[in-house]
């Protein structure tokens, strides 16, 4: 394993062809391995007519079966393990919105791998050893805190494990132990934002300097608040649980373009979601990962539900993603239009005047949808009702409908420890 104290690890500037030489070994392998150890891959594979010995070069992953949440649930807790328990160190679990969480396992192998991609991100971030690094995801069954935790020590730096919640609290360990890092969900940084001004205290004299996001969508609009408010750079980090945890993917400081995946660990894919067809680099789709190196559960074609496209390398030779537009369970259908709660953030921060919490609800009322959005306004300008105006005409060009408008008192929208909620839905 290389030292990523040393910079970057090889495979980042390696050559497309190198990579993708790389890629279909492991690939190969991990195929053969899911099939020899799963019973629930073996017999996939055999329902679907495929074996791994079909698989020859990287194009045809497409034979192979997609692998979904209802597998994981299906065979709760550990039946998609393809290790025996003995070798298994860690188990990690999201809560599902329906009933029983998604399990994952992983063995010391995969821990470690773990760490170096997370040690990896932050790397990218421009974090470096000597560096603090605040954490303020979640501590336990989700992946963000301890992912986050173990990245930062490979890295060399020196973590202060906060977790979430007790704003009151965090706002004061990072006044006074001067993280140069931090690490949390974009929403929660906005309330600790708020904290910091509630404290008096001046963000731009604190000594953080890149705020790594992520665990919900957020948009540009979102990152050019953050920079602006904290004087930092913030840049997108992207993960799920099924596949690792956080720093599956992670965005290039220098480019801001975007997060790089880490190919060398996790196949991507972009998929029609109703037909399942693999589509070009640049189209949007579904984002279908397969793991390369895991382990403990290793994933096949893993369908995230998120929807981006792939992009060209920038700053390191791996794809990136675009910013994720939103999770397809996210999407919500106002009068048969398709809208993500994404969309309506892009619309309230650039009206301007609106402070960044804001809360969706949708109703019905007869047979029509009504949407209403709860903003706060950031000072008592007489120019609320025309701010409040405008932003009906941004999201009524947007997705042809009049939203209700809520002008909220400020700090009474509900604020996020971990990933927000931003969507009521009542129909
Ligand atoms: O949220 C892992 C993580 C922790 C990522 C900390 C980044 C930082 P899950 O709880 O399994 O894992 O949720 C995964 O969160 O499928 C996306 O829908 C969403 N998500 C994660 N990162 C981003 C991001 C963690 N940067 C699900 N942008 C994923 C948009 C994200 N959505």
């Amino acid at each position: 394993m290389s030292d990523t104290t040393a910079g970057l690890d090889a495979i980042e500037n390696a050559s497309v062809d190198e990579l993708r030489s790389q890629q279909t070994e492991h690939m190969r392998d991990t195929l053969q391995r899911v099939y020899q150890h799963s019973s629930v891959y073996r017999q996939k594979f055999d329902q679907h007519g495929v074996h791994p010995d079909d698989f020859t070069q990287l194009e045809d992953l497409a034979k192979f079966p997609f692998t979904t949440k209802a597998d994981l649930r299906d065979n709760y807790p550990f039946g998609m393990f393809c290790v025996p328990m003995d070798d298994i160190v860690r188990v990690h679990a999201s809560s599902g919105t329906t009933g029983k969480p998604t399990v994952v396992g992983y063995t010391q192998q995969d821990i470690d791998a773990w760490a170096q991609v997370v040690a990896r991100s932050i790397y990218a971030a421009g974090g470096r050893r000597n560096d603090k690094v605040h954490v303020s995801y979640g501590y336990g069954l989700f992946t963000g805190g301890l992912g986050a935790h173990y990245g930062a020590e490979r890295l060399g730096c020196a973590v202060i494990p906060m977790s979430g919640g007790q704003t009151e609290k965090q706002v004061q360990l990072i006044h006074d132990f001067n993280p140069d890092i931090i690490m949390v969900t974009p929403s929660y940084m906005l309330n600790i934002a708020d904290e910091i001004d509630r404290q008096g205290i001046d963000p731009k004299a604190l000594k953080l300097r890149v705020g790594i996001f992520g665990a919900e969508p957020w948009t540009g609009s979102m990152r050019e608040e953050l920079e602006k408010r904290l004087a930092i750079d913030a840049v997108d980090i992207y993960g799920l649980s099924e596949v690792m945890g956080p720093g599956v993917a992670q965005e290039c400081v220098e480019s801001k373009d975007g997060p790089t995946i880490w190919e060398d660990h996790f196949y991507p894919e972009i998929i029609n979601p109703e037909s399942g067809d693999v589509l070009a680099d640049g189209e949007e789709g579904e984002l279908v990962f397969t793991n390369l190196q895991k382990q403990g559960m290793p994933m096949i074609r893993y369908r995230t539900r998120d929807l981006t496209r792939l992009l060209p390398g920038t700053s390191r030779t791996m794809r990136r993603m675009d910013k994720i537009t939103g999770r397809s369970d996210d999407m919500l259908i106002i009068r048969g239009v398709n809208v993500f709660p994404t969309q309506i953030e892009e619309q309230i921060l650039n009206v301007g005047g609106f402070a960044p919490h804001y809360l969706i609800e949708v109703e019905r009322q007869g047979n029509l949808d009504q949407l209403s959005v709860q903003v706060e306004a950031t000072d008592d300008s007489q120019e609320n009702d025309a701010r409040c105006k405008e932003l009906q005409q941004k999201i009524k060009g947007l997705i042809g409908v009049s939203a209700h408008i809520k002008l909220q008192a400020a700090g009474s929208i509900p604020r996020s420890e971990g990933k927000a909620k931003r969507v009521i839905d009542r129909r």
